[in-house]
């Protein structure tokens, strides 16, 4: 259930980041802001710093940061519709998903009985599977072959399908109850509805489960080399591939045990390397490793260490882990890369070499910052500039999605040495620090904006300042003006978006944007002289007098200046938006913002 924007605005509106840290973290006040020891990490002198101007905290020691819902979701580890519906609770506010209709919410009523009666039946399966492994030697041999110890068999559930076609009519009492087929464990035959015959036959079942231990699905596996040799439960409302990992829940306590989380690509990995002392491994289920996989391990560590078979799908999969990783990067946080030989994968290697040569392997795993540089290396000659520039072009994508702190950083010093260039060129060169050139207003790097400050930070440096000095650097946001008052073609020639975010500009700017967009739809393209008659007794009048004042006659106001302003603009609103979303664990947002961000850039090229 969407929980609408403007509520979410509402609520960090009204909720106090002071405050509410001040729940948690002894705050003293130092100038404008409050510090005090930092909540996420050891520390004997205070690097915490609680900003109420800015509504934002931030550890200069960690990195950590954010508003007050991400600050209750790092503090308290509870999920982002949790702290809002808390939230919304202390300040006596409804959660708008009660604007839904009457409809709308029985059917949700409706879809959460569902969930749970999919996972009675589902659950019901499973101990049916079970049963059924400890009366058929076969499977039993299969699973001592594989070297399965009984009680990692059982800690696991694991269970046997038998051969038959209708092994659950025997455990349901109606085997065309329209539940067992949403379940996935029943199919339908396509010619003939009235034919139903069970999805898993003659197979190891391994149950998969949820984070609160329901059974959600399963997997099954051949004892022989048939084909498939995995079958997994298909897409359903508690089934999700794309989201969830095989043995999270078994792996629960191991996980806070050992401090970090084992990702292996395959059900048997995961129950053997158990049975061997790694507790804490987990498993995505026959896809690659998505942003929502990671979302969701780093709700239960700080620490992930990704496993990948040595052989070219390996590397091929660690590379989407990699880019499914790198948002979720923080300071805090640790993210490493083990390749293992070509021929092995955890469950055969931890089996040939041992518990203690695979606890070797984990320790020497790459760790992210090194994978990013190799990735980025991959074909490319660094003996040649042409090389070292290709390198550059290929980390970018890849370190943008950092999010910022000291690991971006030092990142960024890494490549630029890789591309033998110098820190700060780099930036220039990706577009990072904004250079004082030609007619713009000289503004100093910020580095990337934090996220939660998104929607305080003002979109143009202020023009006011700009006002008052006799010969003004204008801002951006003036010249922008100066060119749309002066080039009468420019305006029409803009997209929708880039008229919202002149228009949403602060006054005075935005206003005579907005005055000069009626004018434009009411009458079309009009030359200056034209709109200086139109401005006659308007609110906007003076400002906009004034601003064409200052357009120097010796400089072209060019409509591609206008449009280099407008995409600088676009990207950085974008990526502060995308660090906004990310702050708010709002994955689906930052992408639909990664493809637009993506979307513009390519755009930008198109267009010279
Ligand atoms: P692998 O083919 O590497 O198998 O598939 P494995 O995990 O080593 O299995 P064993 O050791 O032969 O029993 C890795 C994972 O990919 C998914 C499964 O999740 C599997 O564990 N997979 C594989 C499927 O979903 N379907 C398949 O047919 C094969
Ligand atoms: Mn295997």
């Amino acid at each position: 259930m969407a929980i609408p924007q403007h509520f979410i605005q509402e609520l960090l509106a009204r909720a106090d980041v002071v405050e509410i840290v001040g729940r948690y973290v002894q705050l003293k006040k130092t100038g404008a802001n409050f510090s005090g020891l930092c909540p996420f990490h050891a520390e004997k002198s205070p690097s915490f710093t609680v900003s109420p101007s800015k509504q934002f905290y931030h550890c200069f020691g960690c990195g950590k940061n954010g508003n007050a819902i991400g600050f209750l979701m790092d503090h308290t580890g509870a999920g982002f519709v949790e702290v809002v519906h808390d939230l919304a609770q202390s300040y006596g506010l409804q959660v708008p998903e009660d604007e839904r209709s009457p409809a709308e919410r029985a059917r949700a009523a409706e879809e959460a009985e569902q969930r749970a009666t999919l996972s009675d039946v589902l659950a019901r399966a499973g101990e049916a599977y079970r049963k059924q492994l400890k009366e058929s030697p076969r499977a039993i041999e299969y699973l001592r072959r594989r070297g399965l110890s009984g009680e990692v068999a059982r800690d696991f559930g694991l269970g046997y399908a038998p051969e038959s076609w209708r092994t659950l009519a025997g455990v349901f009492p109606d085997y065309t109850d329209a539940l067992l087929t949403e379940s996935g464990l029943v199919i339908t035959s396509e010619d003939d509805a009235d034919k139903r015959y069970d999805r898993f036959r003659d197979r190891i079942m391994f149950p998969i489960r949820g984070v609160k231990g329901e059974v959600i699905g399963f997997g099954g596996r051949v004892l022989g080399d048939e084909k498939p040799k995995y079958l997994n439960s298909p897409e359903t409302p508690v089934f999700h591939k794309g989201r969830e990992l095989y043995g999270l829940f078994e792996a629960r306590h191991a996980l806070r045990e050992h401090g970090y989380a084992l990702v292996t690509e395959g059900y048997m990995d995961v129950v053997a390397l158990a049975q061997l002392g790694f507790g804490n491994a987990v498993a995505t289920l026959g896809t690659a490793c998505t942003p929502e996989h990671v979302q969701k391990l780093f709700r239960f560590t700080d620490s992930v260490v990704f496993s990948f078979d040595g052989d070219s799908a390996g590397r091929r999969a660690a590379r989407k882990a990699l880019e499914a990783a790198l948002p979720f990067a923080t300071d805090v946080r640790s993210v490493k890369f083990l390749f293992l030989p070509t021929e092995h994968d955890p469950d055969s290697f931890i089996r040939a070499e041992g518990t203690e040569a695979f606890g070797a392997a984990v320790k020497a795993a790459v760790p992210l910052s090194r994978f990013l540089l190799d990735a980025a290396a991959e074909e490319c000659d660094l003996s040649t500039a042409e090389g070292r520039s290709h390198l550059a072009a290929n980390a970018q994508p890849l370190w943008r999605l950092l999010p910022t702190g000291a690991l971006a950083q030092q990142l960024l010093g890494e490549i630029a040495g890789q591309v033998q260039i110098g820190p700060h060129e780099l930036e220039d060169l990706w577009g990072l620090r904004r250079r004082p050139a030609g007619n713009y207003k000289k503004e100093s790097y910020s580095g990337r904006s934090g996220a939660g400050q998104a929607a305080k930070t003002p979109k143009f440096s202020s023009p006011m300042g700009a006002r008052r000095t006799r010969t003004p650097p204008a801002s951006r946001a003036s010249r922008a003006l100066q060119i749309a008052l002066s080039e009468p073609e420019t305006w029409e020639r803009l997209s929708q978006d880039e008229h919202a975010l002149l228009c949403d500009l602060p006054a005075p700017h935005g206003p005579l944007f907005t005055w000069l967009a009626g004018q434009s739809l009411d009458h079309g393209p009009q030359p200056w002289s034209a709109l200086r008659e139109a401005l006659r007794g308007h609110a906007e009048e003076p400002f906009a007098v004034e601003q064409m004042a200052q357009l120097h006659p010796d400089i072209v106001a060019d409509p591609a200046e206008l449009r280099a302003i407008l995409r600088t603009e676009l990207e950085s609103q974008l990526k502060r938006q995308m660090d906004a979303a990310l702050a708010e664990h709002d994955l689906a947002r930052y992408q639909t913002l990664m493809a637009r961000l993506a979307h513009l850039k390519r755009r930008a090229g198109d267009s010279p």
